[in-house]
């Protein structure tokens, strides 16, 4: 037997960051997070389901990923899979993105993401989104989300097995039409620290993270009504206070830690100066700027004079299937 389906996914930006779990195995998070899915970043993955196969392999734009890193994300999702579909066949999958590999972009998000979307295609599991929302954030916290297009919410649940742990779309792809993310790289190299990591050292040590889950909980409606009414400075204000948040408490992580930058500290002085955007920073140093359309060049040339390569993206849909045969 062998069955492969292929399906591309985005990768999402969050603006309420996911730092800190309440579950490593399940990936339960502490707090709810927020994304936007960012239409120019895109993953596509093939997966061949292969009774032949004794084991997993994956294939990231070439390179096979080490047994670690395949067991510990994709090879996560591909046993939850495999135990809905009733048999025990493995899965050698293929994956490239349209955007720099070693760009220090998220494109795992987006890769375990269209890994879900094409598995569920590929053995006709028939699940619906909600429901691959839990199987890709086993694999990838931050999978989850890029489950959906649009302004998504990933609820935290309370649940220990992770049943109301899931994603949904908050607004769709269109109900900001003139909202872009500018992405500055300046960094391609790999980051010392995974956020799985990093994220698992600031719960052990961070005394400031309890602080950080109140900032969350008291300003997640906020950050909801802003988008709801396109409130351009509100939404700014909150999204630059969001990031800012999430990298205090990796500082305040013993042994202390930083993904930012020089460059990163002269983007956030010069986005506060500019007054017309907003930065936010994953675990890396490279920014996403998010401006109004009108005022993308100003962003662009500002990041293009500090030496950045530029990605320029309208907030996207979900995952699509490219094909699927048996
Ligand atoms: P991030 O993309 O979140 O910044 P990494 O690039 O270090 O972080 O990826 C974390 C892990 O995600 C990798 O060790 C790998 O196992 C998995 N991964 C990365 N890209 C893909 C992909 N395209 N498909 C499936 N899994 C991937
Ligand atoms: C900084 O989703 O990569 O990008 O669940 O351990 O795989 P694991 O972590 P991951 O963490 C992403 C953290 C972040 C913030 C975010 O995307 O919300």
């Amino acid at each position: 037997m062998r069955i492969e389906a292929e399906a591309v996914a985005p990768a999402n930006i969050a603006v309420v960051k996911y730092w800190g779990k309440r579950n490593k195995q399940l990936n339960l998070p502490l707090n709810d997070s927020l994304s936007i899915t960012l239409e120019s970043l895109q993953v596509r993955s093939k997966v061949t389901f292969d009774e032949n196969l004794n084991h997993d392999e994956i294939f990231v734009n070439g390179e096979r990923l080490s047994d670690y890193e395949t067991r510990e994300y994709a090879g996560r999702v591909l046993e939850i899979i495999r135990k809905l579909y009733g048999k025990r066949v493995f899965a050698r999958i293929e994956s490239t993105s349209n955007f720099p590999s070693s760009a220090g972009l998220a494109s795992s998000a987006a890769g375990i993401a269209a890994l879900t979307f094409a598995s569920n295609a590929a053995l006709n599991l028939g699940l619906d989104d909600k429901e691959l929302s839990k199987i890709a954030r086993v694999g990838s916290g931050s999978a989850c989300r890029s489950m959906f297009g649009g302004f998504v919410r990933w609820n935290k649940g309370e649940s220990d097995e992770g049943d109301d742990s899931f994603c949904e779309q908050v607004f769709g792809p269109d109900h900001w039409p003139n909202l872009v993310d500018v992405i500055g790289i300046f960094k391609e190299e790999k980051k010392k620290v995974s956020s799985r990591s990093g994220m698992e050292s600031s719960v052990a040590s961070s005394s400031l993270l309890k602080c950080r889950l109140r900032f969350v909980e008291e300003t997640f409606d906020d950050i909801i009504k802003a988008i709801r009414d396109r409130d351009v400075n509100s939404f700014f204000h909150l999204t630059m206070r969001h990031s800012n948040s999430m990298h205090a408490i990796i500082l305040d992580s013993w042994p202390s830690m930083s993904y930012l930058n020089d460059k990163s500290f002269v983007v956030m002085d010069w986005v506060h100066e500019f007054g017309k955007a907003a930065y936010t920073f994953d675990a890396g140093p490279n920014p996403h700027i998010l401006v109004l359309e009108e005022n993308v060049q100003e962003v662009v040339n500002f990041l293009e004079g500090l030496g950045a390569k530029v990605i320029v993206s309208k907030i996207g849909k979900g995952p699509s299937l490219v094909r699927s045969e048996t």
